[in-house]
């Protein structure tokens, strides 16, 4: 790529916004002007992109102006306000809220499973990031399913605090450090302590019994996999662990997949690393999987309750592969394709 893109990282001081500088740097993306945009707490502020120190601007309805690519995480509210603005002032907005991914004109994009859906970013000017758990499970289940068809999910998720932003961090590191001090923890991020406890609510409830993190599975996956025909059944909890989520999966497949087939077609999947030996206690772990960028996959069986199903388990980076690098391999491929 010999052109120069203008980007602007829309909550740049946040968890994710920060790995999206990193992630820029390290891959060695072709920006040109840097933008970084956050609330008018963080004006002023400098971040450090390729050693360059770079001002924090408060985010208005001009700050897109002479923008190409737009990346915007800080929350809901923020993307559906200020991504109209910006595709309208010319950027393509790639968004990892969740406020554009189940809108049919916006395309849902993990590019090592549907990268053709780039091309429909014409139709607003916006492309939507997925929900992390959602990203890191079609990952592995995408050479899977081109194999033999998904009928049915179940998945259960064990997920790290940063999934909730900065705040949640601070909340897990300071309550870890009261409690084991003997003093009482005090909650803010989450209705209950996190520290040394496991909340099997991630989001609000909805009437169904089910969270909001649990039917983002459910609905993005369907949209990803591009398949309404695929049953899906979630249970989203959050763990004490800083970085990296992990899944536990059952999948039934319209046709038997042996464990060595599924071996086979993971490892040769993009994206994808394989650690499956359990003779050598070898399998995906939080700890491993954070700073990384592939989906970890292994503890690979048949479900011997169900001739054509398969349990394995799923580790990544949530910041990371989970949001901030799938983003920046998007609008890598938006940059070299279609800008
Ligand atoms: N964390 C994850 O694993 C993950 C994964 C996928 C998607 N996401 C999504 O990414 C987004 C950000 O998540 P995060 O974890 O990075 O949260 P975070 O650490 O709380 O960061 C939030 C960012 O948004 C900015 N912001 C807040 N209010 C703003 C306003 N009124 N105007 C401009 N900027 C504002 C903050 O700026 P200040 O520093 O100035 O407050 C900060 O830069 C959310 O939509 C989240 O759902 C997160």
């Amino acid at each position: 790529m010999s052109r120069l893109f203008n980007v602007a990282i829309v909550g740049a001081t946040g968890a994710v916004g920060t790995q999206m500088l990193e992630i820029l740097a390290e891959r060695n993306f072709p920006v040109g002007a840097l933008r970084l945009l956050a609330s008018e707490r963080s004006e002023g502020n400098f971040l450090e992109f390729k050693g360059e120190e770079i001002m924090v601007q408060t985010l208005t309805a001009e700050s897109f102006v002479g923008i190409d690519i737009a990346l915007f995480s800080a929350g809901g509210g923020i993307s559906e306000e200020f991504c109209p603005i910006a595709a309208a002032a010319g950027a393509v907005c790639i968004d990892n809220s969740s406020a554009w991914r189940m809108d049919p004109e916006v395309p849902l994009v993990v590019p090592e499973v549907n990268p053709q859906e780039i091309a429909r970013y014409v139709n607003k000017r916006i492309i939507a990031n997925p929900n992390c758990s959602t990203i890191q499970m079609v990952v592995a289940l995408k050479p899977l399913h081109d194999f033999s068809p998904i009928r049915r999910i179940v998945v259960s998720t064990y997920q790290a605090v940063s999934g909730t932003g900065q705040k949640a961090i601070d909340e897990l590191r300071i309550q870890t450090g009261e409690l084991l001090n003997g003093r009482p923890a005090e909650c803010n991020a989450y209705p209950h302590q996190i520290a040394f406890n496991c909340l099997p609510q991630i989001d609000v409830f909805f009437d169904n019994g089910y969270t909001r993190e649990e039917m983002k599975m459910v609905n993005e996956t369907r949209k990803i996999l591009g398949s309404d025909a695929i049953g899906l059944t979630a249970t989203a909890v959050r763990v004490p662990v800083f970085y990296g989520h992990s899944e536990s999966v059952n999948v039934e497949f319209a046709g038997r997949i042996t464990v060595q087939k599924a071996r086979e077609l993971l490892a040769a999947a993009p994206g994808v690393e394989l650690r499956d030996d359990v003779a050598s206690q070898l399998y995906p772990m939080a700890v491993d999987a954070a700073g990384q960028d592939s989906v970890y996959v292994g503890r690979i069986r048949e479900d011997e309750s169900c001739a054509q199903a398969l349990n394995f388990w799923v580790v990544a980076d949530n910041l990371r592969k989970g949001a901030a690098t799938n983003a920046v391999q998007i609008a890598k491929i938006l940059a070299e394709t279609y800008l």
